[in-house]
């Protein structure tokens, strides 16, 4: 095979001894390492930075000291305590991994590869990470970092998600995942990407794989990893709906399981206005009396654009009203505790504040 010709033996010693000296070692999850808490932190920094996951991972770790009393908890708590690191399959996929491992593994994580990878949630990079960072298995990782790292150390063409630069990378990644010393080695991996090997600005003269590294001696760091293509992403547009009680609290939804913010609670939706009497009717017995659309914001998914609208109601209730459903309630900030997607907090602090009220 090409490319794989800097000895091994070499690579380890370049990356662990970087590590040994300037590597992160302080992290929360680093402390006390459990599979659990390693997993725990891994599911977090899938698509979150270090800095955001910190506290999250820390008022985690305070309310579930282990993974039964995760398994044992509401997914409503779980999401709550996520709320505002977005991805909330993360959330859901946590809750159920945490079940399965309770019911079926007597509460301790597998050590295999292949029944890590069957838990919800955790792909092969993930069951890598948890394998070497807590149980010291030689088992490859490629996150972000690591992809970033390889891709630069030996010029592999392509965004790093195309199937034939990803089959690459995950060659190199297995053929240089040491035997011993897994641990200190994937770790400095990660920090290598995140500290040295940088997006922008890599700090060339502070990295261990300075002389090896192909993407340098071509002068082509900016080149590596490749791009990925453009795709200008869809805008989705919808209204969402600030019912307000006499006691000031406002209807909200739980969503269905699956698709954006799901089994999360959020505030009724419409898409069309021209719509919104005979939705509040029907779906929930309410007359209108009043209606004003705020300005709209923006709200980025990973494929698409959401453009809000937040629009206050004021309704009656009308003969039929159906607000007594076990997925809907009247909320207020100050006393529920409900795991809620961003931009509906968002509109429930403003609500709070005084700042969604008629204008005459
Ligand atoms: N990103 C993913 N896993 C990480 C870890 N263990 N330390 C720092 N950053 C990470």
């Amino acid at each position: 095979m090409t490319n794989m010709n800097v000895n091994t033996k070499k690579f380890h010693r370049l990356v662990v001894n970087w590590y040994k000296k300037h590597g992160r070692k302080n992290l929360p999850w680093q402390q006390g390492i459990s599979p659990y808490r390693v997993w725990l932190s891994e599911i977090m920094l899938q698509q979150t930075q270090v800095t955001t996951v910190i506290p999250y991972f820390e008022k985690f770790i305070k309310r579930f000291p282990t993974i039964q009393q995760l398994a044992k908890a509401t997914l409503d708590e779980v999401n709550h305590l996520w709320a505002g690191l977005g991805y909330y399959s993360r959330a859901r996929n946590l809750h159920k991994t945490a079940q399965i491992v309770h019911q079926q593994y007597n509460n301790k994580f597998p050590s295999s590869l292949q029944e890590l990878m069957l838990l919800p949630g955790i792909g092969r990079s993930t069951a890598g990470a948890i394998l070497s960072l807590s149980m010291e298995i030689p088992a490859p990782i490629l996150d972000g970092n690591v992809k970033r790292v390889l891709s630069r150390v030996f010029a592999i063409a392509g965004w790093p998600e195309e199937r034939a630069a990803q089959k690459r990378l995950w060659e190199l990644a297995t053929y240089y995942t040491p035997a011993q010393q897994v641990k200190a080695y994937t770790q400095a991996m990660m920090d290598l990407g995140a500290m040295v090997c940088t997006k922008s600005n890599p700090q060339c003269i502070h990295c261990p794989l300075i002389k090896i590294c192909q993407a340098r001696q071509l002068n082509q760091i900016n080149l590596f990893p490749g791009r990925k293509p453009k795709i200008s992403l869809p805008i989705k547009s919808t209204y969402l709906l600030i019912i307000a009680n006499s006691e000031q609290a406002v209807l909200l939804e739980k969503r269905a399981p699956v698709g954006i913010w799901g089994g999360l609670w959020s505030l009724p939706e419409c898409q069309e206005l021209k719509d919104l009497k005979t939705l509040l009717k029907q779906r929930y017995g309410l007359l209108l009396k009043k209606h004003q659309a705020y300005p709209n914001f923006r709200h980025s998914f990973t494929h698409f654009h959401l453009e809000i609208t937040p629009v206050l109601i004021e309704a009656s209730l009308g003969p039929k009203h159906q607000i007594a459903e076990t997925n809907r309630i009247w909320y207020k900030e100050t006393t529920n505790q409900l795991g809620l997607p961003k931009p509906v907090s968002q509109l429930m602090r403003r609500y709070a504040k005084g700042e969604l009220t008629w204008q005459k």
